[in-house]
C-alpha cells in the first residue's frame, strides 16, 4: 500500500532492506558521482540525477550547449506574493529536470535576508519567515506535485557567504525556531522529500553533524525524507553518521564508505542508524520512481512557447514600481522618439553567480524587449553610457571565431604531457566547467581568433587553479602558478578569481588568443577565459547619453549589479551601484522629467537618485524574459506585481543588520529577532522602502477591517479587508497584516508580518482580501518548555500596504486556556 499515492510503502520498505548487507547499505549513502546517487541492483535500485536549482535546471554537465529555461531570481519570486503563480513556476522547473532525466531538484533556498550585504541574497526569497515559508512551500508543491523531488536548503542560518564553510553561527534557540527555522518547518509541513545540511555550523557543531537535524527536523517536524549534505560538507565518517545526515554528496570518494563500514564493525555507529537512512533514502527512490526501471519517462509538461508565456508574465508580477511620478505607464502613441540608456540595457544581469547558474536557452534583453514593441511605431535609440569598470567578461561566441573551424566561438583542446591533442570540440563560450579529461589529461587549452572591434588597451583575463598562462599570437601576456587556497567547491569548479592583464589590440590585426591551464589534482574544473575593450571615456560617454535624453520624449536608463558583486561564495562589499551609474541616472533625469530607471540586481541597492527620477522599477535578475517582461510594464500591456520582499535602506549605513563577517570563526546574530522590517522598527529609522511596499497601475481605498475581537488560545483568526479600486485601471492589491504586543512579558518585534492575501479589482469595484493569520502567528517559542506557547492578551492588529504603514488599526484578545 503506498501511504501518500506517491512512493513505496514501509512494509515494502523493510523487504528491500533485509536484500542488502552492510557494505552496499553504505555504498548507497555517498554519491555515485558529482551529480547522481548509487544504484544497486538487488534492490532494483537505479541511480537518481539531482541538479542546481533554483533559478533554472541545470542538468547533470556544466556546458553551454545543453541550455535551460531560466526563472527570475529567487528574490524576484519573493516578490510575487502569488503562491499560485509560484506553484506553476515549481511545475516549469519539474518540467525542466524531467526534460533532463533530472530525479532531484536543489531548491528551494530558504535561508534568509539576514544583511543586506549576502552574497546570495537573488537566491533567496526575503527577509521574513513567513513570506519565505508560504513560498517556498509553494515552489516545493508545483516541484514535487510532477513527481520530481526538491531540496530545501541549507539547513540551517547559512545566511551570509563569508567564511561560509566553516563558520559557527551563534544563535538562539528561541530565534532559531521563530526565524531561522520557521522556512523550513514550512517546507516539511509542505512534505519536501530532502533538505540540505549546509556547510556552516550552528552553535558549535557543523550542519552536518549538528543535533539540529534530528531534533526538530526528523523529530517534532517528522520528516521522512533525505537529509543530504552540501557538496563537499562532510568532513568526518563517524558524527555526520550518528547525527541523522543520510546522503553525502558529491561522489564517489566521500568521506563514509569504508570508514563508516569500519565504524559500524567496530561498534562506534549502530547498524540501525544506517538502515534509517538507506530506509529514507529508498523512500525517496520510490517517490521519484526510481525503483522502477522500466518505468516509462515522464513526459515534460511545458514546451518553449508556454515557458516563455510562463516567464514572461513572471516578470512583469515579479518587478516592483518602486515610485512612479505619473510617468508609468508610457503610452506609445505619445511617443516619437525613446532613449534606451546604460550597459545592462544590452547586457542584462538576468541570474546570479555561482552553483545556480544554468546556460539560458535564450535571453531576451531590455533593449530587444522595447524594440520589439515599439518596432513601426517609436524610434529606439540606444546608448551604453560610461563602462562599468568591472573586470572583463568571458569570451562569447558573438565576437570570436574558433580557429580550426572559422565558426564563432572557441576551440577547447584537451593535451597530454607530451602537448598531444586527446581530444578537440568546438564550445560557445570561454567558461569551461567540465572538459572531458582523461586520465592521460594533463592541459586544458581554450584559444579563439579575436577580431577586435575596437582599437586600444584590452583586458584578458584567466581564471582557474593551478599553473595557467595567455597567448595573443606569439606573445605569453600572463603566465603563473596560482594555488588552491579555498574548499569553497563553489570557487573551487565554478568561480576561481579572474587573474587580468591589459595589451593593446588594433582593429586591423586579428590574434589568436590562447589561454592553457595545467591539470593537477585539487585544482577544481573551471578553466575561463576572458576579454574587454577598452572603456569609452567616462565623460564622452556620459555626456553622449545625456545628450540622447534630452533629444528623447522618454528615457529608460537600466543599471545593476554585476557578477562580481553578487554570487555565491562571496558577500557584498557595499550597496553601491558601481561605476559611474548613479551619475549616468542623475544626469538624464536633469534633462528628461520621462526617466524610468531600471533597477536589474539581484539584491538592495542604493537608489541616491530615487527622488530625481520619473520613475524607478525594480527587475531583480529577471530570467531569460528580461525584456518581454519589461515591455510589457513600461507600456501598460501589464501591471507591475511586484511587492518588496525585503526592506530597501537609503543608504547601507542605515541599515540596522549588516554584519556577515565571522569574529574568530564565529558570527553572532546579535540581532536576535529583529531582522529585516523588524529591526528597522526597532531602531526608529526610515528605509527608503520597507517591505511589502510596491505600487501597480491604480489607486486603492481600505474600508472598514473586520477581525475577531477575541480568539481562544492556540486557534487561527481571519482578517477581512474590503478595498476598492479607485483609479482608471483594472489591478491587485497585496494586503498585509501585522501583529504587535507592545505590553508583552516577553521580547518581540515592535511588528511582525502575519499573512496576506491579494485581490483583483475592475476600475470601481470593490473586493475583500480574506487574511488567514495561523495559530503560529500568536506564538513564541519558550526557551524555558522548550516549546510553543500563547500569551494570553491583547495584540494589536495592524492593517496596510507594506511594513511602515498601518492604514488601519485595530486589536484582537487572546483568551488563555484556562
Ligand atoms: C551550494 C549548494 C549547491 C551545491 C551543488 C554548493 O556549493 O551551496 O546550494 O546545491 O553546491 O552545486
Amino acid at each position: 500500500m503506498r501511504e501518500d499515492g506517491v512512493g513505496i510503502s514501509e512494509d515494502t520498505l523493510d523487504r528491500l532492506l533485509e536484500k542488502l548487507d552492510l557494505v552496499q547499505k553504505v555504498r548507497l549513502l555517498s554519491g555515485a558521482t558529482t551529480w547522481r546517487t548509487a544504484g544497486e541492483q538487488a534492490v532494483g535500485l537505479r541511480e537518481m540525477v539531482t541538479s542546481d536549482g533554483p533559478a533554472g535546471v541545470r542538468g547533470e554537465a556544466w556546458d553551454e550547449r545543453l541550455t535551460s529555461a531560466l526563472l527570475p531570481s529567487a528574490s524576484a519570486i519573493g516578490a510575487l506574493w502569488d503562491e499560485d503563480l509560484v506553484e506553476r513556476l515549481g511545475g516549469l522547473l519539474a518540467s525542466e529536470a524531467v526534460r533532463k532525466g533530472v530525479d532531484v531538484v536543489l531548491a528551494p533556498t530558504l535561508n534568509l535576508h539576514r544583511t543586506p550585504l549576502g552574497g546570495r541574497h537573488f537566491e533567496c526569497f526575503s527577509e521574513d519567515p513567513v513570506l519565505t515559508g508560504r513560498t517556498g512551500a509553494a515552489l516545493i508543491r508545483g516541484i514535487q506535485g510532477a513527481g520530481v523531488a526538491a531540496t530545501a536548503k541549507h539547513y540551517v542560518a547559512n545566511d551570509s557567504e563569508t567564511g561560509r564553510m566553516h563558520v559557527d553561527v551563534r544563535v538562539s534557540e528561541r530565534v532559531l525556531h521563530e526565524v531561522y527555522l520557521a522556512p523550513f518547518e514550512a517546507a516539511v509541513e509542505a512534505g519536501v522529500w530532502l533538505v540540505m545540511a549546509g556547510y556552516n555550523g550552528v552553535n558549535g557543531a557543523t550542519m552536518t553533524a549538528s543535533p539540529l537535524l534530528a531534533q526538530p527536523l526528523k523529530g517534532d517536524w517528522g520528516f521522512d525524507g533525505v537529509v543530504v549534505s552540501d557538496w563537499g560538507a562532510l568532513r568526518s565518517a563517524r558524527e555526520p553518521a550518528l547525527a541523522a545526515l543520510d546522503l553525502a554528496m558529491p561522489g564517489p570518494q566521500g568521506p563514509w564508505e569504508a570508514s563508516l563500514v569500519r565504524a559500524v564493525r567496530d561498534g562506534h555507529v549502530p547498524e540501525a542508524a544506517v538502515d534509517e537512512k538507506v530506509r529514507r533514502l529508498l523512500r525517496l527512490a520510490g517517490r521519484v520512481g526510481a525503483l522502477e526501471p522500466g518505468r516509462r519517462p515522464r513526459t515534460a509538461a511545458y514546451g518553449p512557447d508556454d515557458t516563455r508565456t510562463l516567464l514572461r508574465r513572471t516578470v512583469a508580477a515579479g518587478c516592483v514600481l518602486l515610485t512612479n511620478r505619473e510617468v508609468l505607464p508610457l503610452d506609445p502613441g505619445s511617443l516619437a522618439k525613446v532613449a534606451v540608456i546604460g550597459v545592462h540595457a544590452a547586457s542584462p544581469r538576468v541570474q546570479g553567480g555561482g552553483s545556480a547558474g544554468v546556460f539560458p536557452s535564450r535571453v531576451v534583453t531590455p533593449l530587444d524587449g522595447i524594440r520589439a514593441r515599439l518596432d513601426g511605431l517609436v524610434e529606439v535609440v540606444h546608448v551604453p553610457g560610461p563602462g562599468l569598470g568591472v573586470p572583463p567578461a568571458p569570451l562569447a561566441a558573438d565576437w570570436c571565431a574558433d580557429p580550426r573551424s572559422g565558426e564563432p566561438g572557441v576551440l577547447l583542446r584537451v593535451l597530454d604531457e607530451a602537448g598531444r591533442e586527446l581530444h578537440a570540440e568546438h564550445r560557445f563560450s570561454g567558461t569551461q566547467l567540465e572538459p572531458p579529461v582523461g586520465p592521460e589529461a594533463r592541459t586544458v587549452e581554450i584559444s579563439a581568433l579575436l577580431r577586435p572591434p575596437t582599437t586600444g588597451e584590452w583586458t584578458f583575463g584567466i581564471a582557474g587553479f593551478g599553473r595557467m598562462s595567455l597567448t595573443l599570437g606569439e606573445r605569453t601576456v600572463l603566465e603563473g602558478a596560482f594555488p588552491c587556497t579555498t574548499d569553497d567547491p563553489a570557487i573551487v569548479h565554478v568561480n576561481p578569481p579572474l587573474h587580468t592583464v591589459r595589451a593593446a589590440l588594433d582593429t586591423t590585426r586579428p590574434v589568436l588568443l590562447t589561454a592553457r591551464r595545467e591539470l593537477v589534482p585539487g585544482a577544481g574544473r573551471a578553466t575561463i577565459v576572458a576579454a574587454a575593450p577598452p572603456e569609452p571615456e567616462a565623460a564622452a560617454a556620459l555626456a553622449e547619453a545625456v545628450r540622447a535624453a534630452r533629444d528623447a520624449d522618454a528615457v529608460v536608463v537600466v543599471v545593476g549589479t554585476t557578477e562580481h558583486t553578487e554570487t555565491e561564495g562571496h558577500d557584498r562589499g557595499g550597496l553601491s551601484l558601481g561605476g559611474h551609474q548613479d551619475a549616468l541616472v542623475r544626469a538624464v533625469a536633469a534633462v528628461n522629467r520621462r526617466t524610468i530607471a531600471v533597477v536589474n540586481s539581484g539584491g538592495p541597492v542604493e537608489l541616491p537618485w530615487r527622488d530625481e527620477v520619473g520613475a524607478a522599477l525594480l527587475t531583480w535578475f529577471p530570467g531569460q524574459e528580461a525584456g518581454t517582461g519589461l515591455a510589457d510594464l513600461l507600456f501598460g500591456d501589464a501591471e507591475p506585481g511586484g511587492r518588496l520582499p525585503t526592506t530597501w535602506a537609503a543608504a547601507l549605513t542605515d541599515a540596522p543588520v549588516t554584519h556577515a563577517q565571522p569574529d574568530d570563526g564565529r558570527l553572532a546574530y546579535d540581532e536576535g529577532v529583529h531582522i529585516g522590517h523588524r529591526a528597522w522598527l526597532l531602531t526608529g529609522r526610515e528605509p527608503a522602502y520597507w517591505f511589502g511596499h510596491g505600487l501597480g497601475y491604480t489607486t486603492w481605498e481600505y474600508g472598514t477591517v473586520r477581525a475577531p475581537a477575541d480568539v481562544a488560545e492556540g486557534s487561527p483568526f481571519t482578517v477581512r479587508v474590503p478595498v476598492r479600486n479607485t483609479g482608471t485601471r483594472p489591478g491587485r492589491e497585496v494586503v498585509q497584516v501585522y501583529l504587535a504586543r507592545p505590553d508583552s512579558t516577553v521580547e518581540r518585534p515592535v511588528r511582525w508580518f502575519a499573512g496576506y492575501a491579494a485581490v483583483h479589482a475592475e476600475p470601481g469595484t470593490s473586493a475583500t482580501a480574506v487574511v488567514e493569520i495561523p495559530a503560529r502567528a500568536l506564538r513564541h517559542w519558550s526557551r524555558t518548555e522548550g516549546a510553543w506557547r500563547t500569551e494570553p492578551g491583547t495584540f494589536d492588529i495592524h492593517v496596510g500596504r507594506s511594513a511602515g504603514d498601518a492604514a488601519w488599526s485595530g486589536a484582537v484578545e487572546v483568551r488563555g486556556a484556562g
